[in-house]
């Protein structure tokens, strides 16, 4: 079933049918005041941490009664009320007829209910800390009506959004509402922290600018009434609120105005939430009188997203690709590299930091996009390397660079366990730098970063050029090798499900590390670094003999526990084939070419589903050791056998580099969001956002997928895209351009800015060829092989590829 579509053009996903199978989110704002929308306006805000800076209430593992930023429009004639969105009203959607139109950092939902229609948009403007909704109500009939109208949200008691649900002997007593101004302000604590003006900066406030309030409620009982809920709020029913404030119980900002809409008529109304001292929420609303505010506010989100986006387009024969890779991949991967993992629908906010790997993993995926915002992230998480060479396994919000507490290896009880929950060091969290910093260096020919300066986490760390915290991160892993000379796996590599012990040995690993020791070799050798060119030769070559011999007939196994016993051996009884050795051993550049064929060919026989690739097979089910925690699930769940979505974008990538264009395109098909799209009630996730794994041919329900937005997947799946289906494989002197495309292709064009100069690329399959390259023109003039240097790029670049 199809509950939506994609519109490339606006670069928005509408809904058509308001009842779709869950919540369909938007983000808005960043997390200094985050905003999550659902496509029947549920959600919730927060300023800074959804956990400890909830302010509006949200009912999480829910789809029933949410709550949300509701606006309710009454006709007083007919004594008949709905919302501006179909929820929560509900009214019948024969009668009722609406469209949501996510955009990038903005949602628009016009509806229409006998004769009124309404266009609500919320955003939050760019940079700024509070939220905006906008409604238009016009009067479509052909008579005056006289019209009610409510702005109406929850506001939580508390801050902290599990203090506000579960300590209420407290937090019912602490908060107080005023109306002054036209909006109403909740005061909580009132009495402490106040500053010069008495205030102590906890308010909220929820105004309204274009109207007059009418009749307002602070109070939530008053405003719903006992025995009802969102959908028949005594207020609206009665079509009065009666000026109830809250004081000891919940508080909620209810703002009614009425007013009568001749035919034609349009009346505009904008509410303004935010936490902010009522002076600073007047000057707010001040500032929102002015004629076409609203309108320049949204323009100008639009206008920084799509100038985001517009840095790398392509046009494909798919439109399922375009859809993802222009729009809705890309804008994924930067709210994964904004949010990381703080907030959504499934994320209460109670992670308080940044995954190591999460997160520079994250950056991969925007590299291609905006290369400096990346530099500046990848600083940060140099800064959050420990001198040793790790990883701080969870980076705070607030992290000191050199200042910082850091795991210790014989002490799982340390400070920073005890601060961050993570008692221990994870064997690949470092590793992740190599790729992302060549990734950077390549598009931007920066080489200079490896010279930079950047301080260790830990207090008295020191500091270190960039050049040297590479250094330091293969160090760390020649550190800690185990019995097979293979890195150990220590707390858990990338898979937090799998614990081989501390001295267990994990392939995946073993494969990060081959590769990171390529590049250090290729960076040793243009600095003339001949001692660590020599060193680093032959611990590389050391390591490719500990590997080699961890091959398994038509696989590589997964590792070697700390008791010697082999994970992922082809004879085992489960969890006999593994995923993701497969695709690294490929991505590595370790696999012979015989091997990877193999490799790759047992992946497709074994792992693949209509769905995608399973992360392992068979799941864990009675053969399970201690360390493989992922038994816990049910089979074909998460890391129990699911497909486990940001694997994918490896095994597209590997097939790429393999010139396998109709497998990397098979499998990104696949796991596709927007290949869902018509069958959207089987997925249940949004179809235009990734989710963290979907459910595999065992569960009942394969094909479902799950904690949307949020995953590593955007930037792994984008990667697969650009890098490996698209060929961009830009490095220090240019653009290595090597598609890997199906062969019915025709051809494909993209449009990419590439250090201050626009590539316009034409890419012609002649011949229906999956990969290879006859021919390249870079402005009409022919080059060697698939190889375009940057000295012969100017500001327009025009390049045609033949491929055969
Ligand atoms: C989750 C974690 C990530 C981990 C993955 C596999 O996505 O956030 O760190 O690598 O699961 O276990």
């Amino acid at each position: 079933m199809q509950y939506g579509y994609f519109d490339l053009k606006n670069k928005e996903y509408v809904i058509t049918r308001p009842d779709t199978p869950a919540p369909w989110a938007n983000y808005l704002g960043s997390p200094e005041y985050g905003a999550i929308v659902s496509n029947n306006g549920g959600g919730y805000s927060f300023v800074k941490s959804g956990a400890n800076g909830r302010i509006a209430r949200y009912r999480f593992n829910s789809n029933i009664g949410l709550p949300g930023r509701y606006v309710y429009i009454r006709d007083n004639d007919a004594k008949d009320y709905w919302s501006a969105t179909w929820q929560p009203v509900g009214k019948s959607l024969d009668e009722y007829k609406t469209e949501c139109h996510h955009g990038t950092a903005y949602t628009t939902i016009n509806s229409e209910y006998k004769g009124i229609k309404s266009a609500l948009t919320y955003y939050v403007p760019l940079n700024k800390t509070y939220e905006v909704w906008r409604i238009k109500i016009t009067n479509d009939s052909d008579k005056a009506r006289n019209l009610s109208t409510w702005g109406f949200i929850e506001f939580t008691n508390e801050n902290n959004y599990e203090q506000d649900q579960v300590n209420l002997q407290y937090t019912l007593f602490i908060t107080r509402t005023s109306f002054e101004g036209n909006k109403i302000v909740q005061h909580i604590n009132e009495n402490s922290g106040k500053d010069e003006n008495g205030f102590n900066h906890k308010e909220r406030f929820f105004g309204l600018v274009g109207a007059d309030v009418s009749a307002y409620n602070g109070n939530l009982d008053s405003f719903i009434g006992a025995y009802r809920d969102y959908g028949n709020p005594i207020a609206v029913e009665n079509g009065k609120c009666d000026n109830v404030l809250n004081y000891n119980s919940n508080a909620c900002g209810a703002l009614q105005s009425d007013f009568t809409l001749a035919a034609g008529e349009t009346k505009e109304l904008i509410y303004i939430l935010g936490q902010k001292d009522p002076i600073t929420a007047e000057n707010i609303m001040a500032e929102y009188k002015a004629e076409g505010k609203v309108d320049a506010e949204v323009k100008e989100l639009v206008d920084y997203w799509h100038g985001q986006l517009n840095n790398f387009q392509v046009e494909t024969p798919s439109e399922e690709f375009n859809n993802m890779v222009d729009v809705w991949n890309a804008y994924q991967c930067f709210i994964t590299f904004i949010w990381s993992r703080a907030a959504s629908f499934i994320y209460c906010g109670l992670r308080n930091g940044y995954g190591y790997r999460d997160t520079v993993q994250d950056i991969q995926g925007i590299i291609h996009i905006n290369p400096e915002l990346a530099a500046e992230k990848i600083r940060f998480m140099l800064s959050a390397q420990v001198s040793n060479g790790g990883g701080l396994p969870l980076v705070k919000f607030d992290h000191r660079a050199g200042h910082e507490t850091c795991p210790d290896e014989n002490d799982e009880n340390s400070v920073y366990a005890k601060e961050t929950g993570h008692p221990s060091y994870r064997a690949d969290d470092a590793l992740w730098l190599f790729p992302t910093i060549v990734k950077y260096i390549g598009e931007t020919g920066n080489k200079a970063f490896l010279d930079e300066v950047i301080v260790y986490a830990e207090e008295g760390g020191g500091e270190a050029t960039v050049y040297d915290h590479l250094k330091n991160a293969i160090r760390f892993s020649q550190e800690r090798l185990g019995a097979h000379k293979m890195p150990a796996g220590l707390h858990a590599d990338w898979n937090d499900c799998l614990r081989m012990g501390k001295k267990g040995e994990s392939t995946f690993v073993a494969f990060q590390l081959y590769y990171a020791m390529s590049v250090m070799k290729g960076y040793a050798e243009e600095r003339k670094d001949a001692e660590y060119v020599r060193y680093i030769t032959e611990a590389q070559a050391e390591l490719g003999k500990a590997l080699a011999d961890c091959w398994d007939e038509d696989r590589f196994i997964r590792g070697i526990r700390d008791n010697g016993e082999v994970v992922g051996a082809k004879a085992d009884p489960e969890a006999s084939m593994w995923l993701n050795p497969q695709s690294w051993s490929v991505i590595s550049g370790f696999a012979s070419k015989e091997q990877a064929e193999k490799a790759l060919e047992s992946v497709h026989e074994i792992l693949n589903t209509p769905y995608g690739v399973k992360i392992m097979e068979p799941p864990y089910v009675d053969h399970y050791f201690d360390g493989a925690l992922m038994h816990i699930f049910n089979p074909d769940t998460k890391e129990n056998g699911g497909i486990f979505s940001q694997t994918q974008g490896w095994i597209i990538l590997a097939e790429s580099l393999m010139g396998h264009g109709n497998r990397a395109f098979e499998y990104f098909l696949e796991s596709a969001p927007a290949s869902m799209n018509d069958k959207a009630e089987q997925r249940v996730l949004e179809p235009y956002v990734h989710g963290q794994f979907t459910e595999s041919t065992r569960s009942p329900y394969a094909g479902r997928s799950h904690v949307h937005w949020l995953t590593g997947t955007g930037s792994t799946v984008m990667v697969g895209c650009v890098e490996g289906i698209c060929g961009m494989r830009p490095n220090a002197e240019g653009l290595v351009i090597s598609p890997s495309i199906p062969a019915e292709w025709d051809g494909f064009k993209i449009e990419k800015n590439f250090r201050g100069k626009h590539l316009s690329i034409d890419i012609q399959n002649p011949d229906h060829v999956q990969s290879g390259i006859k021919s390249i023109t870079v402005n009409g003039e022919a080059v060697e092989g698939d190889f375009v240097c940057e000295c012969k790029m100017t500001e327009q670049t025009n390049i045609t590829v033949v491929m055969g």
